[in-house]
């Protein structure tokens, strides 16, 4: 899946699909005037306020305010990510969805289509040998002595692989290919040197006499294992080496199930292990994922904040806890704000969450006033480190935090972080705010005057012509020399202008693409909700009011551009200056 998807790939993949249809066939929708209404799917209500505009494209709700495309729409409620949206959408629609870099899709899918059957082909063959194995007892009695129940052992279609080099290789490496498809997918391995005769096999069983986990994406897709030995041994658990299907920087171990337990997550545990994973859930807590022996990653978090608001790890509680929980603060600093929180639950020293859950039931993971915050965990651990009695220790607090509350991304979040640090180190906020970025200083009554406020009217002015843009993408194609709109010096001018731009590049853009084109930039929530109003300017008066906000707007550029070349002297000017300069009007309109 390398490359990326082409834009006026995803710009005609919009213009094809029907997302009445796409959104109709998982919530039914009723006609509602010219737009299509139900109970949204995103938030809990009595009456509809999810609306379905096929005009624009674009569904909205006026109650939670979620907001988006066809794309965005599998995204949230399949619970994709963008790449896995479009490919649902192509597939409908019978589109292939090319890629800008390598050779397209062809053989590649084909191959790992293969794999995931394989996988499950596998997966399959170890549940029927714990059931049946003669020597499965062992494993059965090891399940046991663990607490798990039968119902949590089949949820997690936990398995066995029996004793021996090469009784996956017999029950499912039927031919050369699914012999070499099952190496590809790290479940066999290839035998040093080549000196195997004819008859003999080349390869053996990775996992031998273990018990078996295997791990889902999250679409339930089995890729890969992890593989737990029965009595006291190196490695304990033995997981599936990286392949085309398995990536552990990426996967996450229960996440299908967790997703499946619960139709909308509050929160997710993030825990060490498989089997804290499936003792926290046959104990009632679903929402706990295990990243796959490894620490978590921005890619983990960037999964795990698609499909809920909050993050609780779980450490213990000992030295080596607090280093791993400091990692993952580390890491998630970047991702925080937006409706984005992380916290930590430190457990008691030398429990892990199997152990603790089955002491003292689910209370320590129900109670969400025993979570550390990651501000306080922040602000605790540096404080630790400095002396805040002296001035110098409270600077250097403020050197160690400094680089930290730099990757936190501008917001309600990062104001209150630097908030306390300024009152932690007794520095004012205004001092603090220029060394961390990003954070607003209150201005102060004398400054308010300020020559850069742009006049209301300019404001709103700009904010209707993008309105407009959206509802109608091809009054771009009215509009020449955009780029010198920003010049009127109103707030947004620059979006606009951008806005124009692209469509006269992408003439064929509908509403859609616009939303995303923009969908990781900050301006795209804002652009979803102008385009989830509804136009007040009836149809045949919309090019007319479009054109005269422009018009407005490039006055005022005008005038700018004449007051700054009016205090040049002619010599100093370009010739492209003086030619403007001859072609801007004398007067404002
Ligand atoms: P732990 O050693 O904390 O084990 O490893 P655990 O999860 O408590 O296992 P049980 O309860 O003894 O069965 C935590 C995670 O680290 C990875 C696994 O993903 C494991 O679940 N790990 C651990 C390995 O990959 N290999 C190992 O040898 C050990
Ligand atoms: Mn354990």
């Amino acid at each position: 899946m390398a490359g990326r998807i082409p834009e006026s790939f995803i710009n005609d993949l919009l213009a094809r699909i029907d997302i009445v249809d796409v959104i109709d066939e998982r919530v039914p929708l009723k006609k509602a005037g010219k737009s299509y209404q139900a109970r949204c799917p995103f938030h809990e209500e009595r009456t509809p306020s999810f609306t379905v505009a096929p005009d624009k494209q674009f569904y909205y709700c006026f109650g939670c305010g979620a907001s988006g495309t066809a794309i965005g729409f599998l995204m949230e409620y399949d619970r994709l990510d963008f790449v896995e949206a479009v490919h649902d959408l192509a597939a409908r629609v019978g589109m292939t969805v090319p890629t800008e870099t390598g050779a397209g899709p062809g053989a590649r899918s084909g191959d790992t289509a293969r794999l995931y059957h394989l996988l499950e082909q596998t997966q399959q063959y170890y549940s029927r040998e714990l059931r049946d194995h003669p020597q499965s007892e062992r494993a059965k009695n090891y399940l046991k002595a663990r607490g798990l129940d039968g119902p949590t052992a089949a949820a997690f279609r936990l398995g066995y692989a029996p004793p021996g080099w090469d009784n996956l290789l017999k029950a499912v490496g039927a031919n050369p290919e699914a012999v070499r498809d099952l190496e590809v997918a790290g479940m066999l391995v290839p035998k040093e040197g080549s000196g195997a005769t004819v008859g003999q096999s080349r390869h053996y069983d990775r996992f031998r006499d273990r018990i078996m986990f295997p791990i889902h994406d999250h679409r339930g897709r089995v890729i890969g294992f992890g593989g737990r030995i029965l009595e006291q041994g190196e490695p304990k658990y033995l997981n599936s080496p990286e392949t085309p299907v398995f990536h552990k920087g990426r996967e996450l171990y229960g996440l299908f199930h967790a997703r499946k337990a619960n139709r909308q997550l509050e929160r997710l545990f993030v825990v060490e292990g498989y089997m804290d994973v499936i003792a926290l859930h046959q104990h009632g807590v679903s929402n706990a994922v295990a990243t796959l022996g490894t620490a978590t990653t921005r890619d983990h978090l960037e999964r795990l904040f698609r499909v809920t608001p909050e993050v609780v790890f779980c450490f213990d509680g000992d030295e080596a806890g607090h280093k791993a929980a400091w990692r993952a603060l580390e890491t998630s600093l970047p991702l925080l704000g937006e409706g984005h929180y992380v916290s930590f639950l430190f457990l008691p020293e030398g429990e892990d969450p199997d152990t603790l859950v089955r002491k003292v039931g689910v209370g320590a993971f129900e109670d969400a006033a025993r979570f550390t915050p990651l501000s306080a965990f922040l602000f605790d651990t540096l404080a630790a480190q400095v002396n805040l009695a002296t001035l110098d220790g409270r600077a250097r607090l403020i050197d160690l935090a400094k680089p930290l509350l730099s990757l936190v991304p501008g917001g309600a979040l990062k104001q209150m972080l630097a908030l306390r640090l300024s009152r932690l180190s007794d520095l004012d906020l205004s001092t603090l705010a220029p060394m961390i970025g990003g954070v607003r200083v209150p201005a102060r009554a004398d400054a308010r005057q300020g020559a850069t406020a742009p006049p209301r009217e300019g404001r709103s002015l700009v904010r209707h012509a993008i309105t407009l843009l959206l509802h109608v993408p091809a009054l771009a194609l009215r509009v020449e020399r955009a780029e010198q709109l920003v010049r009127s010096g109103q707030g947004g001018a620059d979006l606009l202008s951008e806005l124009i731009a692209f469509v006269q590049s992408n003439p064929n853009a509908g509403s859609g693409a616009l939303i995303e084109h923009w969908r990781d930039r900050p301006e795209g929530r804002h652009l979803q909700k102008l385009l989830a109003q509804d136009l007040t300017t009836p149809v045949d008066g919309v090019e007319a009011e479009f054109l005269a906000a422009i018009d407005r707007l490039r006055a005022l550029a005008h005038k700018t551009m004449r007051a700054e070349l009016a205090r040049k002297p002619l010599k100093d000017m370009t010739e492209e200056e003086k030619s403007l300069l001859r072609q801007l009007p004398l007067s404002e309109k």
